[in-house]
């Protein structure tokens, strides 16, 4: 008997690539994140199909900011319409709404209903849909490093006493197990500051496709490429007897 297909318990995804997608249709970049959000629809739909327990997706980065206001506003924008299209969804299949990142950053309209829907969703135990917002890894652990100090200096916490465990209950969602696997679309070979801490062993899945084009196919693919990976953790297996 064959072994069953690898499923990850944790996807995150680096979704890239909806500008260069509209300006190979000479589109505006915003027409690129519109078809983007359909990816996002997509790929939600079948993570569940698939079993995958928590899909985080990388929306929008510290760094983005610094992009036009037309270009901000248009993304902030159709994330106000995910929030009030998708959220049935959510109650439907009893999956929880989670956000990493700056949420302070965000406009207030938009941290009012993300809370309400985080708040609403926060019992559900079926699959969690992390979306990784003003999100930055060095931002996160600064963060933590912060809080970690502020317990050392109330005495509540000795310097020699903090270990990784402690570093990582300081992050922005300490319960979530790390990512088994990361998928970045658009084919650029880097991080681009995302989830630092956590993907220390996660596999690495990138792709030429760019992301409003990275619909179900391109997910199985890439969850197939996982299945076959050999995940070591720095272990041979070898023991010395
Ligand atoms: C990803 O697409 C979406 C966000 C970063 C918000 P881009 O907007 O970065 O598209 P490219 O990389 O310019 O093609
Ligand atoms: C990473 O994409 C951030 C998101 C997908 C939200 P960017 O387009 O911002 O990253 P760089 O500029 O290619 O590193
Ligand atoms: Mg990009």
């Amino acid at each position: 008997m064959p072994d069953a297909p690898k499923i990850p318990r944790h996807v995150a995804i680096i979704m890239d690539g909806n500008g260069r997608w509209a300006n190979q249709r000479g589109l505006p970049r915003l027409r690129g994140h519109e078809e983007g959000a359909e990816s996002v629809r997509a790929v939600i739909r079948a993570c569940r199909d698939y079993g995958v327990r928590y899909l985080t997706l990388y929306a929008f980065s510290v760094e983005n900011w610094v992009r036009p206001q037309s270009e901000i506003r248009g993304l902030m924008s159709l994330l106000r319409k995910f929030l009030a299209e998708r959220e049935h969804e959510l109650h439907e299949n009893h999956v929880r709404l989670r956000v990493i990142g700056r949420m302070e950053d965000l406009p207030l309209p938009i941290q009012h209903s993300l809370k309400r829907v985080i708040k609403a969703t926060a019992a559900y135990d079926q699959g969690e849909l992390i979306l990784a917002l003003s999100y930055g890894g060095r931002a996160e652990i600064t963060h933590a490093v912060q809080a970690i100090a502020r317990e050392v200096k109330a005495g509540l916490l000795a310097p020699k006493a903090i270990d990784e465990q402690t570093i990582a209950a300081h992050l922005y969602a300490p319960d979530i197990p790390d990512p088994d696997l990361l998928i970045r679309t658009s084919g650029e070979m880097r991080i681009s500051n995302f989830l630092l801490w956590q993907i220390s062993y996660t596999e690495l899945y990138i792709t030429e496709v760019l992301w409003p084009d990275f619909r179900e196919a391109e997910l199985a693919k890439a969850i197939e490429a996982y299945g076959r990976r050999k995940r070591r953790f720095g272990d041979t297996k070898e023991r010395d007897v």
